[in-house]
Protein backbone atom coordinates (compact mmCIF):
# COMPACT_ATOMS: atom_id res chain seq x y z
CA UNK A 1 0.00 0.00 0.00
CA UNK A 2 1.04 3.74 -0.78
CA UNK A 3 0.21 6.44 1.73
CA UNK A 4 -2.37 7.47 3.52
CA UNK A 5 -4.01 10.63 2.31
CA UNK A 6 -6.82 12.20 4.11
CA UNK A 7 -8.65 14.88 2.52
CA UNK A 8 -11.21 17.26 4.57
CA UNK A 9 -12.14 20.85 4.47
CA UNK A 10 -10.72 21.74 8.21
CA UNK A 11 -6.96 20.39 8.52
CA UNK A 12 -5.66 20.52 12.43
CA UNK A 13 -2.41 22.41 11.07
CA UNK A 14 0.25 21.61 14.16
CA UNK A 15 0.05 25.45 15.02
CA UNK A 16 1.68 27.87 17.70
CA UNK A 17 -0.53 29.03 20.53
CA UNK A 18 -3.85 27.39 19.27
CA UNK A 19 -4.75 24.90 22.12
CA UNK A 20 -8.48 24.35 21.19
CA UNK A 21 -10.52 24.27 18.59
CA UNK A 22 -14.33 23.48 18.69
CA UNK A 23 -15.30 20.85 15.76
CA UNK A 24 -15.54 16.65 15.82
CA UNK A 25 -13.69 15.61 12.86
CA UNK A 26 -10.58 17.60 13.49
CA UNK A 27 -10.32 16.15 16.37
CA UNK A 28 -11.29 12.34 15.08
CA UNK A 29 -8.50 13.02 12.16
CA UNK A 30 -5.71 14.08 14.80
CA UNK A 31 -6.50 11.08 16.81
CA UNK A 32 -6.40 8.76 13.92
CA UNK A 33 -3.16 10.26 12.68
CA UNK A 34 -1.38 9.48 15.84
CA UNK A 35 2.13 7.23 15.42
CA UNK A 36 1.09 7.18 11.53
CA UNK A 37 2.06 8.80 8.13
CA UNK A 38 0.85 10.33 5.20
CA UNK A 39 -0.72 13.32 3.99
CA UNK A 40 -3.83 15.81 5.66
CA UNK A 41 -4.72 17.83 2.79
CA UNK A 42 -7.46 20.74 2.65
CA UNK A 43 -8.28 24.07 3.10
CA UNK A 44 -5.88 26.25 5.87
CA UNK A 45 -8.39 28.45 7.18
CA UNK A 46 -7.30 31.24 5.25
CA UNK A 47 -8.98 33.82 2.92
CA UNK A 48 -6.08 34.62 0.46
CA UNK A 49 -5.80 37.81 -0.15
CA UNK A 50 -3.27 37.83 -3.71
CA UNK A 51 -5.04 36.45 -6.72
CA UNK A 52 -2.65 33.72 -6.77
CA UNK A 53 -3.14 30.63 -5.14
CA UNK A 54 -0.11 28.36 -3.64
CA UNK A 55 -0.14 25.33 -1.63
CA UNK A 56 1.63 25.34 1.53
CA UNK A 57 3.44 22.31 3.43
CA UNK A 58 4.32 21.69 6.86
CA UNK A 59 5.86 18.84 7.86
CA UNK A 60 5.13 17.56 11.48
CA UNK A 61 5.47 14.35 12.97
CA UNK A 62 5.96 12.14 9.81
CA UNK A 63 2.31 14.09 8.55
CA UNK A 64 2.46 16.35 5.65
CA UNK A 65 0.28 19.05 5.93
CA UNK A 66 -0.80 20.84 2.29
CA UNK A 67 -3.54 23.58 2.45
CA UNK A 68 -4.79 25.61 -0.04
CA UNK A 69 -5.92 29.02 0.99
CA UNK A 70 -9.56 29.99 -0.18
CA UNK A 71 -10.43 33.07 -2.48
CA UNK A 72 -12.59 35.55 -1.09
CA UNK A 73 -15.70 34.38 -3.56
CA UNK A 74 -14.85 30.65 -2.67
CA UNK A 75 -14.83 31.42 0.74
CA UNK A 76 -17.97 33.37 0.08
CA UNK A 77 -19.76 30.92 -2.46
CA UNK A 78 -18.39 27.34 -0.99
CA UNK A 79 -17.74 27.35 2.65
CA UNK A 80 -20.24 30.25 4.07
CA UNK A 81 -22.45 29.21 0.99
CA UNK A 82 -23.23 25.90 -0.17
CA UNK A 83 -22.00 23.59 2.35
CA UNK A 84 -22.94 25.87 5.07
CA UNK A 85 -26.13 27.19 4.08
CA UNK A 86 -27.39 24.89 2.37
CA UNK A 87 -25.99 21.13 2.65
CA UNK A 88 -25.44 21.63 6.45
CA UNK A 89 -29.03 22.79 7.16
CA UNK A 90 -30.70 20.03 5.07
CA UNK A 91 -28.01 17.27 6.14
CA UNK A 92 -29.78 18.22 9.38
CA UNK A 93 -33.45 17.99 8.59
CA UNK A 94 -33.53 22.04 8.51
CA UNK A 95 -35.23 22.07 5.10
CA UNK A 96 -36.60 25.27 6.56
CA UNK A 97 -33.16 26.63 6.75
CA UNK A 98 -31.58 26.31 3.47
CA UNK A 99 -30.67 29.03 1.47
CA UNK A 100 -29.50 27.94 -2.11
CA UNK A 101 -28.39 30.17 -4.98
CA UNK A 102 -27.09 28.58 -8.69
CA UNK A 103 -24.03 30.40 -8.00
CA UNK A 104 -23.06 28.99 -4.60
CA UNK A 105 -23.69 25.82 -6.21
CA UNK A 106 -20.71 26.57 -8.90
CA UNK A 107 -18.62 27.64 -6.06
CA UNK A 108 -18.77 24.56 -4.30
CA UNK A 109 -17.89 22.26 -7.67
CA UNK A 110 -15.09 24.66 -8.15
CA UNK A 111 -13.40 24.33 -4.93
CA UNK A 112 -13.95 20.41 -5.30
CA UNK A 113 -12.31 20.65 -8.55
CA UNK A 114 -9.25 22.98 -7.60
CA UNK A 115 -8.66 20.38 -4.78
CA UNK A 116 -8.53 17.44 -6.60
CA UNK A 117 -6.52 19.38 -9.63
CA UNK A 118 -3.99 20.01 -6.28
CA UNK A 119 -4.30 16.81 -5.18
CA UNK A 120 -3.27 15.30 -8.82
CA UNK A 121 -0.03 16.76 -8.17
CA UNK A 122 0.79 14.85 -4.95
CA UNK A 123 -1.07 11.30 -5.51
CA UNK A 124 0.37 7.93 -6.14
CA UNK A 125 -0.86 5.43 -7.82
CA UNK A 126 -1.18 2.88 -4.84
CA UNK A 127 -2.22 5.94 -2.10
CA UNK A 128 -4.99 5.45 -0.37
CA UNK A 129 -7.94 7.98 -0.04
CA UNK A 130 -9.93 9.16 2.62
CA UNK A 131 -11.78 11.79 2.19
CA UNK A 132 -14.27 13.57 4.37
CA UNK A 133 -17.64 15.20 5.28
CA UNK A 134 -20.03 16.80 3.39
CA UNK A 135 -17.67 19.50 2.10
CA UNK A 136 -15.94 17.30 -0.65
CA UNK A 137 -18.58 15.08 -2.05
CA UNK A 138 -17.74 15.30 -5.89
CA UNK A 139 -14.46 15.15 -5.14
CA UNK A 140 -13.61 11.42 -6.10
CA UNK A 141 -15.44 11.98 -9.67
CA UNK A 142 -12.92 15.10 -9.79
CA UNK A 143 -10.25 12.58 -9.12
CA UNK A 144 -11.43 9.47 -11.29
CA UNK A 145 -11.92 12.32 -14.02
CA UNK A 146 -8.32 12.87 -13.79
CA UNK A 147 -7.73 9.11 -14.41
CA UNK A 148 -7.34 7.82 -10.39
CA UNK A 149 -7.45 4.82 -9.79
CA UNK A 150 -7.12 4.69 -5.97
CA UNK A 151 -9.16 3.28 -3.47
CA UNK A 152 -11.25 6.40 -2.06
CA UNK A 153 -13.57 6.28 0.84
CA UNK A 154 -15.93 8.62 1.66
CA UNK A 155 -17.15 9.49 5.68
CA UNK A 156 -20.17 11.38 6.61
CA UNK A 157 -19.64 12.85 9.73
CA UNK A 158 -23.22 14.11 9.74
CA UNK A 159 -26.86 12.58 9.62
CA UNK A 160 -27.95 11.77 6.13
CA UNK A 161 -31.71 12.20 5.89
CA UNK A 162 -34.21 9.95 4.10
CA UNK A 163 -33.96 10.70 0.57
CA UNK A 164 -37.84 12.80 1.32
CA UNK A 165 -35.68 15.32 2.72
CA UNK A 166 -32.58 14.87 0.58
CA UNK A 167 -34.57 15.19 -2.72
CA UNK A 168 -35.10 19.11 -1.36
CA UNK A 169 -31.61 19.86 -2.43
CA UNK A 170 -31.55 21.64 -5.80
CA UNK A 171 -29.66 19.84 -8.39
CA UNK A 172 -29.56 16.43 -5.54
CA UNK A 173 -28.96 14.25 -8.94
CA UNK A 174 -26.12 16.17 -9.73
CA UNK A 175 -24.31 15.66 -6.12
CA UNK A 176 -25.62 12.41 -4.33
CA UNK A 177 -25.02 10.35 -6.72
CA UNK A 178 -21.59 11.21 -7.34
CA UNK A 179 -20.64 9.46 -4.14
CA UNK A 180 -21.35 6.35 -6.11
CA UNK A 181 -17.52 7.40 -7.44
CA UNK A 182 -16.02 6.52 -4.05
CA UNK A 183 -15.32 2.70 -2.79
CA UNK A 184 -16.50 3.21 0.64
CA UNK A 185 -19.05 5.34 1.93
CA UNK A 186 -18.97 5.28 5.91
CA UNK A 187 -22.36 6.62 7.99
CA UNK A 188 -22.22 6.78 11.56
CA UNK A 189 -25.84 4.86 11.96
CA UNK A 190 -27.37 2.46 10.20
CA UNK A 191 -30.51 4.79 9.70
CA UNK A 192 -28.07 7.21 7.98
CA UNK A 193 -26.70 4.37 5.86
CA UNK A 194 -29.99 3.03 5.43
CA UNK A 195 -31.59 6.51 4.45
CA UNK A 196 -28.34 7.14 1.50
CA UNK A 197 -29.20 3.10 0.42
CA UNK A 198 -33.05 4.18 0.01
CA UNK A 199 -32.43 7.55 -1.91
CA UNK A 200 -29.61 5.35 -4.01
CA UNK A 201 -32.98 3.28 -4.99
CA UNK A 202 -35.77 5.48 -5.36
CA UNK A 203 -33.70 8.27 -7.02
CA UNK A 204 -31.24 5.65 -8.63
CA UNK A 205 -32.96 3.16 -9.48
CA UNK A 206 -30.03 1.21 -7.85
CA UNK A 207 -30.66 -2.41 -5.67
CA UNK A 208 -28.02 -3.18 -3.41
CA UNK A 209 -27.24 -7.13 -1.41
CA UNK A 210 -26.00 -6.17 1.93
CA UNK A 211 -25.43 -2.60 1.23
CA UNK A 212 -23.04 -3.68 -2.11
CA UNK A 213 -24.09 -1.36 -5.31
CA UNK A 214 -23.39 -2.21 -8.80
CA UNK A 215 -22.81 1.22 -10.24
CA UNK A 216 -22.15 1.38 -14.45
CA UNK A 217 -18.79 -0.57 -14.22
CA UNK A 218 -17.79 -0.04 -10.62
CA UNK A 219 -18.99 -1.43 -6.85
CA UNK A 220 -20.00 0.66 -4.08
CA UNK A 221 -19.86 -0.76 -0.82
CA UNK A 222 -21.95 1.45 2.15
CA UNK A 223 -21.32 0.67 5.63
CA UNK A 224 -21.75 2.06 9.20
CA UNK A 225 -18.20 3.40 11.21
CA UNK A 226 -19.52 5.75 14.12
CA UNK A 227 -16.97 7.68 15.33
CA UNK A 228 -15.24 7.35 18.64
CA UNK A 229 -12.66 9.01 20.84
CA UNK A 230 -9.51 8.39 22.52
CA UNK A 231 -11.34 6.59 25.26
CA UNK A 232 -8.74 4.99 28.11
CA UNK A 233 -6.62 8.93 26.86
CA UNK A 234 -9.48 11.07 27.85
CA UNK A 235 -10.43 9.23 31.22
CA UNK A 236 -6.43 9.70 31.83
CA UNK A 237 -6.45 13.10 31.06
CA UNK A 238 -10.13 13.92 32.76
CA UNK A 239 -8.32 12.16 36.21
CA UNK A 240 -5.12 14.69 36.03
CA UNK A 241 -7.04 17.58 34.70
CA UNK A 242 -9.52 17.94 37.80
CA UNK A 243 -6.68 18.66 40.02
CA UNK A 244 -5.69 22.25 37.59
CA UNK A 245 -6.05 24.90 39.28
CA UNK A 246 -8.32 26.60 36.92
CA UNK A 247 -10.76 23.52 37.42
CA UNK A 248 -10.21 23.81 41.13
CA UNK A 249 -11.30 27.23 41.06
CA UNK A 250 -14.63 26.29 39.13
CA UNK A 251 -15.37 23.58 41.43
CA UNK A 252 -14.60 26.23 44.44
CA UNK A 253 -16.97 28.64 43.01
CA UNK A 254 -19.72 26.12 42.96
CA UNK A 255 -20.14 26.11 47.02
CA UNK A 256 -21.57 22.90 47.26
CA UNK A 257 -23.77 23.45 44.20
CA UNK A 258 -24.19 20.61 41.47
CA UNK A 259 -22.92 21.27 37.93
CA UNK A 260 -24.96 20.62 35.28
CA UNK A 261 -22.40 20.73 31.62
CA UNK A 262 -23.26 21.67 28.09
CA UNK A 263 -20.63 22.16 25.42
CA UNK A 264 -21.26 22.79 22.11
CA UNK A 265 -20.25 25.16 18.75
CA UNK A 266 -22.72 27.49 18.70
CA UNK A 267 -24.97 26.01 16.19
CA UNK A 268 -28.81 25.46 15.59
CA UNK A 269 -28.86 21.95 15.36
CA UNK A 270 -26.99 21.68 18.84
CA UNK A 271 -30.23 22.76 20.51
CA UNK A 272 -29.17 25.00 22.78
CA UNK A 273 -32.08 27.00 22.91
CA UNK A 274 -34.66 24.40 23.35
CA UNK A 275 -32.20 23.48 26.15
CA UNK A 276 -32.55 26.96 27.70
CA UNK A 277 -36.01 26.58 27.93
CA UNK A 278 -35.65 23.18 29.40
CA UNK A 279 -33.72 24.57 32.25
CA UNK A 280 -36.35 27.32 32.85
CA UNK A 281 -38.98 24.77 33.03
CA UNK A 282 -37.22 22.15 35.69
CA UNK A 283 -36.09 25.09 37.74
CA UNK A 284 -39.98 26.37 37.34
CA UNK A 285 -41.44 22.93 38.30
CA UNK A 286 -39.14 21.60 40.64
CA UNK A 287 -38.49 24.78 43.02
CA UNK A 288 -36.22 22.35 45.48
CA UNK A 289 -32.98 22.87 43.04
CA UNK A 290 -33.58 26.30 43.28
CA UNK A 291 -30.27 27.83 44.26
CA UNK A 292 -28.81 24.09 44.51
CA UNK A 293 -27.42 23.20 41.05
CA UNK A 294 -25.53 25.85 38.59
CA UNK A 295 -26.11 25.24 34.73
CA UNK A 296 -22.64 25.99 32.84
CA UNK A 297 -22.79 26.34 28.93
CA UNK A 298 -20.03 26.63 26.99
CA UNK A 299 -20.64 27.53 23.59
CA UNK A 300 -17.94 28.23 21.25
CA UNK A 301 -18.72 30.83 18.35
CA UNK A 302 -19.03 29.06 15.08
CA UNK A 303 -19.67 30.28 11.41
CA UNK A 304 -20.05 34.22 12.92
CA UNK A 305 -20.58 35.38 9.42
CA UNK A 306 -23.75 33.34 8.49
CA UNK A 307 -27.09 35.11 9.44
CA UNK A 308 -28.15 31.83 10.79
CA UNK A 309 -25.92 32.07 13.18
CA UNK A 310 -25.51 35.05 14.44
CA UNK A 311 -29.40 35.00 14.86
CA UNK A 312 -29.18 31.99 17.32
CA UNK A 313 -25.97 33.62 19.27
CA UNK A 314 -28.50 36.51 19.92
CA UNK A 315 -31.84 34.24 20.93
CA UNK A 316 -29.25 31.92 23.30
CA UNK A 317 -27.61 35.31 24.78
CA UNK A 318 -30.62 36.64 25.95
CA UNK A 319 -32.61 34.32 26.77
CA UNK A 320 -29.64 32.93 29.40
CA UNK A 321 -29.37 36.60 30.46
CA UNK A 322 -33.48 36.19 30.97
CA UNK A 323 -33.50 32.90 32.82
CA UNK A 324 -31.14 34.39 35.41
CA UNK A 325 -32.64 37.62 35.61
CA UNK A 326 -35.81 35.75 36.89
CA UNK A 327 -34.45 32.91 38.54
CA UNK A 328 -31.26 34.27 40.07
CA UNK A 329 -30.15 35.68 43.68
CA UNK A 330 -27.54 38.06 44.54
CA UNK A 331 -25.76 35.10 45.94
CA UNK A 332 -26.56 32.33 43.19
CA UNK A 333 -26.66 32.63 39.31
CA UNK A 334 -28.51 29.97 37.27
CA UNK A 335 -26.52 29.67 34.11
CA UNK A 336 -23.11 30.28 33.35
CA UNK A 337 -22.89 31.38 29.75
CA UNK A 338 -19.93 31.21 27.83
CA UNK A 339 -18.56 31.82 24.57
CA UNK A 340 -14.69 30.81 24.64
CA UNK A 341 -12.89 27.89 23.75
CA UNK A 342 -11.38 25.84 26.05
CA UNK A 343 -8.30 23.38 25.78
CA UNK A 344 -9.44 19.58 26.12
CA UNK A 345 -7.86 18.86 29.43
CA UNK A 346 -9.68 22.21 30.72
CA UNK A 347 -13.20 20.58 28.90
CA UNK A 348 -12.03 17.13 30.82
CA UNK A 349 -11.85 18.39 34.05
CA UNK A 350 -14.91 20.23 33.84
CA UNK A 351 -16.99 16.92 32.52
CA UNK A 352 -15.73 15.62 35.94
CA UNK A 353 -16.54 18.08 38.10
CA UNK A 354 -20.21 18.01 36.77
CA UNK A 355 -22.60 15.59 38.37
CA UNK A 356 -24.93 16.08 35.08
CA UNK A 357 -23.72 16.47 30.96
CA UNK A 358 -26.66 17.81 28.96
CA UNK A 359 -26.42 16.76 25.54
CA UNK A 360 -28.97 17.67 23.37
CA UNK A 361 -28.88 17.99 19.82
CA UNK A 362 -32.21 18.24 17.48
CA UNK A 363 -30.23 16.34 15.53
CA UNK A 364 -26.30 15.55 15.56
CA UNK A 365 -24.05 13.07 13.34
CA UNK A 366 -22.45 11.34 16.34
CA UNK A 367 -22.15 14.20 19.38
CA UNK A 368 -18.19 13.38 20.27
CA UNK A 369 -18.99 15.61 23.80
CA UNK A 370 -20.98 12.74 24.92
CA UNK A 371 -18.90 10.43 24.85
CA UNK A 372 -15.60 12.66 26.06
CA UNK A 373 -17.90 13.64 29.43
CA UNK A 374 -18.36 9.66 29.83
CA UNK A 375 -15.18 8.82 29.11
CA UNK A 376 -13.63 12.06 31.86
CA UNK A 377 -16.40 10.28 34.72
CA UNK A 378 -14.56 8.84 38.28
CA UNK A 379 -15.64 5.20 38.22
CA UNK A 380 -16.34 5.37 42.12
CA UNK A 381 -19.15 8.34 41.55
CA UNK A 382 -19.92 9.40 38.00
CA UNK A 383 -21.83 11.95 36.56
CA UNK A 384 -25.16 11.02 34.69
CA UNK A 385 -25.72 11.84 30.54
CA UNK A 386 -28.83 13.18 29.39
CA UNK A 387 -28.18 12.21 25.81
CA UNK A 388 -30.77 13.24 23.04
CA UNK A 389 -32.03 10.43 21.28
CA UNK A 390 -31.49 12.27 17.72
CA UNK A 391 -27.81 12.31 18.12
CA UNK A 392 -26.04 9.42 16.27
CA UNK A 393 -24.09 8.97 20.19
CA UNK A 394 -27.75 7.61 21.28
CA UNK A 395 -27.42 3.89 19.07
CA UNK A 396 -24.52 3.39 21.28
CA UNK A 397 -25.10 5.14 24.24
CA UNK A 398 -28.40 3.39 25.33
CA UNK A 399 -27.65 3.31 29.33
CA UNK A 400 -27.79 7.43 29.30
CA UNK A 401 -31.00 8.89 30.26
CA UNK A 402 -32.21 9.41 26.17
CA UNK A 403 -34.59 12.48 25.65
CA UNK A 404 -36.63 14.17 23.24
CA UNK A 405 -34.89 17.29 22.89
CA UNK A 406 -38.41 19.26 21.06
CA UNK A 407 -40.04 17.74 24.63
CA UNK A 408 -39.14 20.51 27.64
CA UNK A 409 -41.22 18.60 29.75
CA UNK A 410 -39.27 15.21 28.85
CA UNK A 411 -35.38 17.30 29.39
CA UNK A 412 -36.83 18.84 32.77
CA UNK A 413 -37.48 15.73 34.44
CA UNK A 414 -34.50 13.69 33.00
CA UNK A 415 -32.34 16.82 34.80
CA UNK A 416 -34.41 16.26 38.28
CA UNK A 417 -34.00 11.96 37.60
CA UNK A 418 -30.39 12.78 37.06
CA UNK A 419 -29.68 14.90 39.50
CA UNK A 420 -31.58 12.44 41.94
CA UNK A 421 -30.19 9.45 41.07
CA UNK A 422 -28.40 6.89 43.82
CA UNK A 423 -24.97 5.85 43.20
CA UNK A 424 -25.56 2.29 42.12
CA UNK A 425 -27.65 3.67 39.20
CA UNK A 426 -24.86 5.92 38.57
CA UNK A 427 -22.77 3.68 38.42
CA UNK A 428 -24.48 0.70 36.43
CA UNK A 429 -25.12 2.84 33.89
CA UNK A 430 -21.49 4.20 33.48
CA UNK A 431 -20.20 0.85 33.47
CA UNK A 432 -22.10 0.13 30.38
CA UNK A 433 -21.17 3.25 28.49
CA UNK A 434 -17.65 3.15 29.26
CA UNK A 435 -17.20 -0.55 28.46
CA UNK A 436 -19.02 0.63 24.60
CA UNK A 437 -16.95 3.64 24.23
CA UNK A 438 -14.01 1.32 24.74
CA UNK A 439 -14.64 -0.97 22.46
CA UNK A 440 -15.53 1.11 19.85
CA UNK A 441 -12.63 3.91 20.74
CA UNK A 442 -11.22 6.13 17.83
CA UNK A 443 -8.39 3.90 16.81
CA UNK A 444 -11.01 1.35 16.12
CA UNK A 445 -13.03 3.41 14.14
CA UNK A 446 -9.92 4.12 12.08
CA UNK A 447 -9.20 0.80 11.46
CA UNK A 448 -12.09 -0.97 10.86
CA UNK A 449 -12.93 2.14 8.33
CA UNK A 450 -9.54 1.55 6.15
CA UNK A 451 -9.83 -1.99 6.50
CA UNK A 452 -12.96 -1.99 4.78
CA UNK A 453 -11.18 0.49 2.25
CA UNK A 454 -8.46 -2.01 1.23
CA UNK A 455 -10.65 -4.97 0.79
CA UNK A 456 -11.10 -5.83 -2.20
CA UNK A 457 -14.94 -5.32 -3.50
CA UNK A 458 -16.90 -8.18 -4.04
CA UNK A 459 -17.40 -9.49 -7.38
CA UNK A 460 -20.56 -8.05 -9.71
CA UNK A 461 -21.76 -12.18 -9.84
CA UNK A 462 -21.55 -12.70 -6.44
CA UNK A 463 -23.88 -9.31 -6.07
CA UNK A 464 -26.77 -10.80 -8.07
CA UNK A 465 -29.25 -8.96 -10.17
CA UNK A 466 -27.96 -4.84 -10.14
CA UNK A 467 -28.95 -2.33 -12.03
CA UNK A 468 -26.49 0.48 -13.08
CA UNK A 469 -26.67 4.27 -13.05
CA UNK A 470 -25.63 4.65 -16.53
CA UNK A 471 -23.10 7.09 -17.73
P1 LIG B 1 -19.30 19.14 16.11
O1 LIG B 1 -18.33 18.35 15.30
O2 LIG B 1 -20.59 19.35 15.44
O3 LIG B 1 -18.74 20.44 16.61
P2 LIG B 1 -18.94 17.15 18.29
O4 LIG B 1 -19.57 17.10 19.63
O5 LIG B 1 -18.94 15.87 17.55
O6 LIG B 1 -19.65 18.31 17.46
O7 LIG B 1 -17.43 17.58 18.44
C1 LIG B 1 -17.05 18.76 19.07
C2 LIG B 1 -15.59 18.65 19.45
O8 LIG B 1 -15.11 19.97 19.68
C3 LIG B 1 -15.38 17.87 20.75
O9 LIG B 1 -14.15 17.19 20.71
C4 LIG B 1 -15.35 18.96 21.81
O10 LIG B 1 -14.56 18.67 22.94
C5 LIG B 1 -14.76 20.13 21.05
N1 LIG B 1 -15.35 21.36 21.57
C6 LIG B 1 -16.63 21.69 21.63
N2 LIG B 1 -16.79 22.88 22.24
C7 LIG B 1 -15.56 23.28 22.59
C8 LIG B 1 -15.05 24.41 23.26
N3 LIG B 1 -15.83 25.36 23.75
N4 LIG B 1 -13.72 24.50 23.41
C9 LIG B 1 -12.92 23.54 22.92
N5 LIG B 1 -13.34 22.45 22.29
C10 LIG B 1 -14.65 22.32 22.13
O1 LIG C 1 -18.19 17.42 12.62
C1 LIG C 1 -19.01 18.10 11.72
C2 LIG C 1 -18.35 19.35 11.23
O2 LIG C 1 -19.12 19.94 10.27
C3 LIG C 1 -16.99 19.17 10.62
O3 LIG C 1 -17.01 18.85 9.27
C4 LIG C 1 -16.41 20.49 10.90
O4 LIG C 1 -15.03 20.52 10.88
C5 LIG C 1 -16.96 20.82 12.29
O5 LIG C 1 -18.24 20.30 12.26
C6 LIG C 1 -16.89 22.30 12.63
O6 LIG C 1 -17.32 23.12 11.59
P1 LIG C 1 -16.36 24.12 10.82
O7 LIG C 1 -15.21 23.34 10.26
O8 LIG C 1 -17.24 24.73 9.78
O9 LIG C 1 -15.90 25.10 11.86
Amino acid sequence: MGQLVIVSNRVGIPEKNVSARAGGLEVAVKATLQDKSGIWFGWSGKVATQTKIATQKVVHDKIAYITLDLSKEDHHEYYNGFTNRVLWPILHYRVDLAEFSRRDLSGYLRVNENFARELHEVLEPDDLIWVHDYHLMPLAKALRRRGHKNRIGFFLHIPCPPPEILTTLPNHERLIPSLCEYDLVGFQTGDDAFNFSRYLTRECGLHSRDFNFVVADRKVRIDVFPVGIETAAFADLARRSVRLPFVQRVITSLVGRALIIGVDRLDYSKGIANRLSAFELFLQTQAQWRGKVTYLQIATKSRTEIPEYAAIEQEIGSAAGRINGAYGEADWTPIRYINRPYSHSTLAGLYRAARVGLVTPLRDGMNLVAKEYIASQNPEDPGVLILSRFAGAAHECKAALLVNPYDPDSVAAAIGQALAMPLAERRDRYDSLFKVLSHNDIQHWAARFLAALEQEPRAASELGEMASLGS
